[in-house]
């Protein structure tokens, strides 16, 4: 275990493994920081190929240069230490560490990751190691991707080959990285890659994606009996309109569909179709054995948040039979309306899992739209952002939440997805053209609540 902890005294939990201190840390993804698209023997992923078709990113960019991190790393990690991060969660390229998607490894991409880790230890700060963050090899969407069932074979094997080559050194990792988004927004409504449509792909996508979840947790946990293995999901908490019974059953349904839906299964409640009633034809994709076989026992789950929403029944509406009513509270640049009690609502309800024995934040921020003056960035409204989510985030902990770290989206400015680079979700700001960094405000923001705040 890294020597990185705050202090010496350790919490017990999950069955006889240690909980260190309450980590502060921050987040980001292979695909929206690397770049280097083709270097190394990387093979392409379906980000690299969605992204060169015309119209699909908004601002017309792909991700080939990314954040400079495959070249800028040491320097990365340099800046986290000086922030006094006490851990960093990043992401696994799948196509850069075995490029066909099975069989081969690319030794010079696993290679990356391992010089990552050493100095990331080196430093104190502990990887915590997403294994999947959405960038899936493009050799296997041509088999179907997600949709199709052999990927529960391919993706443990991928888990199992770095765990090969990083396990002795890595005692966190995160299975999936939400699991709504890329099969909702790649493979149901195709405005993400691999840009696939309809419910026949999703439901396919999303059973696959649980099932491939479940067999990885046990080929992880079998060959790793000191790492901790969490997984996260997407949550987005939902409030009713008015009190009134018919809104009430919306905000539940939209909760089900949004919230649950990943979360459930996995232990052992099953799909929340009672809810929503269209998830009953994920039934067709269910095979005998498959509901156990999903169920793990995650030592820790991660919520991935970001905002609220209000909604209202409309029965016009297909499906889900409610619309989202705008609040007219100020928004990030991602149009997200800004109300940090999300992020208690939501650890609320998960912290009263019985199932549930640990919680992480490992997405929690804001994009505004960043600008350099005199060499600085003065991001007063990221700082009011993560100062109140934090703030809520403490006080769930203090009711008894088992809430054990949490983790800032994002280290660096990055590729967000479809919306291209525009969106600067960054504590650390970075000029595209020369690559350089610069420290926002927030970051040393961040910087002095963490040193405040270990405990
Ligand atoms: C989450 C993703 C992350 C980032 C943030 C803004 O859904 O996991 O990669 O794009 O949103």
């Amino acid at each position: 275990m890294p020597a990185n902890l705050n202090s010496t005294k350790r919490k017990k939990t999950n069955k006889g493994k240690r909980t260190p201190p309450f980590i502060w840390g921050a987040a980001t993804s292979a695909l929206q920081i690397e770049g280097a698209a083709l270097a190394d023997g990387k093979g392409l992923s379906i980000w690299d190929t969605f992204s060169a078709r015309k119209g699909k990113i908004k601002d017309g960019t792909n991700p080939a240069k990314g954040s400079w991190h495959y070249e800028r790393w040491r320097e990365d990690v340099a800046l986290m230490a000086k922030l006094g991060l006490a851990a960093y969660r990043f992401s696994i390229s799948w196509p850069r560490v075995m490029p066909e998607g099975t069989g081969r490894v690319n030794q010079r991409g696993v290679d990356f990751y391992r010089r990552l880790v050493d100095q990331l230890l080196k430093k104190n700060i502990r990887p915590y190691v997403t294994l999947y963050h959405w960038d899936l090899p493009q050799i296997l969407q041509d088999k179907g991707g997600w949709t199709n069932r052999d990927i529960v074979h391919w993706f443990s094997e991928y888990c199992a080959q770095v765990d090969k080559a990083l396990g002795p050194l890595v005692d966190s990792y995160i299975v999936l990285n939400e699991p709504f988004v890329y099969t909702v927004l790649g493979y149901l409504l195709g405005v993400h890659a691999p840009g696939r449509r309809g419910f026949k792909n999703f439901f396919a996508a999303a059973h696959y994606s649980l099932l491939a979840q479940g067999a990885a947790a046990r080929v992880l946990r079998s060959a790793n009996r000191k790492a901790r293995i969490g997984t996260t999901v997407s949550c987005t908490a939902a409030y009713p309109l008015r009190a009134v019974e018919k809104d009430m059953a919306a905000a539940r349904r939209f909760d089900a569909f949004y919230n649950r839906m990943f979360v459930d299964p996995v232990v052992g409640r099953g799909y929340p179709a009672g809810e929503v009633p269209f998830l009953r034809k994920i039934e067709r994709y269910i095979k005998d054995g498959d509901l156990p076989q999903i169920q793990f026992d995650f030592d820790f789950w991660g919520i991935n948040t970001y905002t609220t929403k209000v909604v209202k029944a409309n029965r016009l509406v297909p499906y889900l039979g409610f619309r989202e009513i705008s609040r007219g509270l100020p928004r990030t640049e991602m149009g997200w309306e800004i109300d940090p009690r999300g992020i208690y609502t939501l650890l609320k309800q998960f912290g009263s899992y019985p199932e549930i024995k640990e919680l992480m934040i490992t997405e929690n921020g804001a994009a505004f739209a960043d600008t350099v003056v005199a060499g600085r960035v003065h991001d007063r409204e990221r700082i009011e952002y993560l100062r109140e989510h934090i703030a809520m985030a403490e006080q769930a902990r203090a009711g008894g939440v088992n809430l054990t770290g949490y983790f800032v989206w994002s280290l660096l400015d990055n590729f967000e997805w479809a919306e291209g680079y525009r969106p600067r979700f960054g504590i650390i700001y970075v000029d595209y053209v020369t690559g350089a960094r610069i420290l926002k405000d927030s970051a040393l923001w961040y910087r002095d609540y963490i040193k405040a705040n270990r405990k």
